[in-house]
């Protein structure tokens, strides 16, 4: 583990250990409050995704994937502007997407990293808050860029943790960022790639690039503060058993993420895309 000051709440710039296991195994195991997490990741960030891939456009007879689902929600969305077209959602656990009812859905069980499609099978690809989990995020998008046809548009997303360096408040700051170091050195999760979207997608050939990031306003006490909070809630023994936090810095942060006075920035969301 990267040893820092006392209470810095910097990451030091040691080279991180390689992973050891991957999405869901021990972290974000797909038990209730897994899809709890997944359903207010939905109720606070679509509205966000939605604005860009209505930017994109999704018209009648787009063919889509939806990679790493989760709660199907955006899957639900895509359906409705794609339909009599496909929508394919894929994830490790298609569970959640029992509650889609929409004709036009195909879930799948596929693992992107993995799992194939044949090449040129899709007019738009949108993967959120996938390709941060995944330690092979750029081999993942080299293949992801073989399933577009030519001329179809890919749009990822992926959380910037910028904000966080910056907080003011060190309680906030050193809880969320040995947040982000343990699951940087569990499975291998990279919180600060996605600023750098634009640059992967044209290294992998895709063109009209457009990227844009929204930092948050995050209040204590409402949904994405709930989201935070049951996020790292959800690594509370793995935080303080590996001596990432003390019981008492995951006090404080809980505290604050209920507490109505308290407003910072929350970890911004990077959104690219491009045609191939
Ligand atoms: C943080 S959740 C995001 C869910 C959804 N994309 C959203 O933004 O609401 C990450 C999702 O990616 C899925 N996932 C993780 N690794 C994957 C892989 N190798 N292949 C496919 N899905 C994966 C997880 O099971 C989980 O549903």
């Amino acid at each position: 583990m990267v040893t820092l000051g006392k209470d810095s709440g910097q990451t030091a710039p040691a080279p991180a250990p390689a992973p050891r296991e991957r999405y869901g195994e021990t972290l974000f195991v797909r038990d209730t409050p897994e899809r709890r997490r997944l359903r207010l990741l939905a109720e606070v960030f679509d509205p966000l995704s939605v604005r860009t891939l209505e930017h994109v456009g999704v018209h009648p007879g787009t063919r889509c994937l939806e990679i790493g689902a989760g709660s199907g929600s955006l899957a639900r969305w895509l359906c409705g502007r794609a339909a009599p077209a496909a929508v394919v959602a894929t994830d490790l656990d298609i569970s959640l997407l029992d509650t889609v009812r929409e004709e036009n859905l195909l879930p799948m069980v596929h693992d992107v990293t993995r799992d194939d499609f044949p090449a040129e099978s899709f007019d738009l690809v949108h993967a959120r808050f996938v390709l941060n989990h995944l330690p092979e995020r750029d081999r993942v998008l080299e293949r992801i860029v073989r399933w577009l046809r030519p001329g179809g548009v890919l749009v990822v997303e992926s959380f910037s943790w910028f904000p966080l360096d910056s907080s003011p408040d060190a309680r906030y700051r050193k809880a969320m960022l040995r947040w982000g170091d343990l699951v940087r050195d569990t499975i291998g999760t990279d919180s600060r790639w996605a600023r750098n979207y634009p640059s992967a997608l044209a290294r992998h050939g895709l063109r009209d690039l457009g990227a844009t990031t929204v930092a948050e306003h995050l209040r204590g006490g409402t949904a994405l503060a709930d989201f935070w909070q049951l996020t790292v809630d959800m690594s509370r023994h793995q935080l303080i058993d590996k001596g990432y936090l003390t019981p008492q810095e995951y006090e404080d942060f809980t505290a604050l993420m209920r507490d109505p006075d308290f407003w910072d920035l929350a970890p911004a969301l990077t959104q690219a895309w491009g045609r191939k």
